[in-house]
């Protein structure tokens, strides 16, 4: 049996505003999203915000429901309206933040296993490295290079191709 390894670098400040100015202002329209989040049950506020490959930006948050199961991440909730009104386009940057009113978040918060997965999806759609930048609400901020190292060794379409009949 032959050991194998899987690293990977990523970068992190303790200050997101010293980003640079595009990546900065994806991070304060997640903020701002994320004080939109329909999330009554949890009371936790996500956001997320992303720029396509033509310059466009989506955001999105967490959208909760009495049926709790029927909800959807604030991550989902933007990837899937930016597939549905620019399909083709390919994400560039995802910026994801989280808050809660009921205690102080001084960690930043990463995406759920199946936003990985979405994002996954994405990434090899688009054939190009989705950027992830985690910010936390004390300026704090993650920025991962690719979906890959949030979930390695993911399922994709390619899979289905090889299935033998
Ligand atoms: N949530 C997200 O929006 N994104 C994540 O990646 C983790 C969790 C939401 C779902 C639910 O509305 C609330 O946070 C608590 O789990």
């Amino acid at each position: 049996m032959n050991q194998k390894n899987f690293s990977f670098n990523y970068f992190e400040t303790e200050d997101y505003r010293s980003l640079d100015p595009a990546d900065q202002d994806l991070v304060i329209r997640a903020f701002n999203a994320a004080g939109k989040a329909f999330s009554p049950y949890s009371q936790f506020k996500v956001g997320a915000a992303l720029r396509l490959d033509n310059g466009v930006i989506i955001t999105g948050n967490n959208q909760e429901n009495a049926a709790y199961p029927s909800g959807l991440c604030a991550e989902r909730v933007a990837m899937f309206y930016a597939s549905s009104q620019y399909p083709g386009h390919a994400v560039e940057t995802l910026a994801v933040v989280a808050y809660t009113d009921l205690a102080r978040l001084d960690s930043v918060v990463p995406p759920c296993g199946a936003c990985r997965q979405v994002l996954a999806e994405y990434q090899h759609l688009g054939n190009n490295k989705i950027r992830i930048i985690m910010a936390s609400a004390n300026g704090k901020a993650l920025i991962l290079e690719g979906v890959e190292t949030l979930l390695p060794f993911s399922f994709h379409a390619d899979y289905l191709k090889k299935a033998k009949h």
